[in-house]
């Protein structure tokens, strides 16, 4: 069955507007986050325009702060550093991958942690490894979502994570072996060396990827009743639709779907949770309710 995004995002935007009109209710002002894009990357692009629009959905405010490639990091840090400053502001983001002349590290050490609320920043992620209250990463965040609003069961369950990003693999490996649910899961990480990959996928109750390669996972790498999570993002350029691109998963869809018990799709599943992962954390700054 379909672990659906398209539904599930609907449903909690719906709360997150009314956490959004109880603070303009009592306050006066609106959660704000703000998004640093540096360049014309397309995804990128996309990314940052639909977190924007969600943002006006659910009645918070939002600011786009634009710079062309050859931005200097020290004019990036500086920003950084004014928009810690400003007090109006509750969550600030600042969209990957960076120009190489830039360390991703660097800015990302810069955010004032308790304005990060995509999460990367070293005292949530050493915090969320404790379990003591933090921002946890927009996209591992919205997985664990998904997998609340459909009960699905982790406890005891053996996970396996292909990839082992900072953004995604890393993070969701740490979030489903924690003494919380989701999570009670027996882990693995595979990543590009590991050897014989399916190996590992075969034995997967869970099977989240996020390795960023188009049908990385076919049928025979899964076994019956596996719960697949795709975090896939593939964008190919394509005729047929009309933004002339399409987006593929990094799942076989539809030659595993059937052997899954549960399985996201691709485009409406992950990706339509990554921008509930940061709209909670945007509320929950706005609200203090990480930090004071
Ligand atoms: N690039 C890909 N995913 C993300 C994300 O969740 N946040 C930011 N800032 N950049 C990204």
């Amino acid at each position: 069955m379909l672990l659906d995004g398209k539904y599930v995002s609907e449903k909690l935007k719906g709360e997150i507007a009314g956490g959004a009109a109880k603070i303009l209710a009592e306050t006066g002002r609106k959660p704000h986050l703000v998004a640093v894009l540096v360049g014309h990357d397309g995804g990128s692009e996309t990314y940052v325009a639909s977190k924007i629009k969600n943002c006006e959905q659910v009645g918070f405010k939002s600011s786009l702060v634009r710079y062309e490639n050859d931005v200097t990091e020290d004019e990036l840090l500086q920003k950084v550093a004014e928009l810690n400053a400003d007090a109006d502001i509750d969550g600030i983001i600042v969209q990957l991958p960076l120009p190489k002349h830039i360390d991703p590290e660097k800015v990302t050490e810069k955010i004032d942690y308790r304005k990060d609320v995509d999460g990367f920043h070293p005292v949530n992620l050493g915090r969320m490894q404790r379990n003591l209250p933090s921002f946890i990463p927009a996209t591992p965040f919205g997985i664990t979502l998904m997998l609340k609003e459909y009960n699905i069961e982790t406890s005891g369950k053996h996970c396996v994570v292909v990839g082992r990003s900072n953004i995604v693999g890393s993070p969701i490996s740490i979030l489903m072996a924690r003494n919380t649910y989701p999570g009670n899961c027996t882990v693995t990480i595979c990543h590009s060396r590991t050897p014989d990959i399916k190996n590992f996928t075969l034995q997967a109750d869970i099977l989240i990827v996020a390795i960023g390669k188009k049908n990385f996972i076919t049928a025979d790498m899964v076994k019956e009743g596996v719960v697949v999570v795709d975090v896939g993002m593939n964008r190919e350029t394509s005729t047929v639709t009309k933004s002339g691109f399409k987006l593929y998963g990094d799942v076989d869809f539809e030659n595993v779907a059937p052997k899954a018990s549960w399985i996201t799709p691709v485009p409406g599943g992950v990706g339509l949770m990554t921008i509930i992962g940061l709209l909670r954390n945007t509320l929950a700054s706005a609200n203090k309710e990480v930090y004071k």
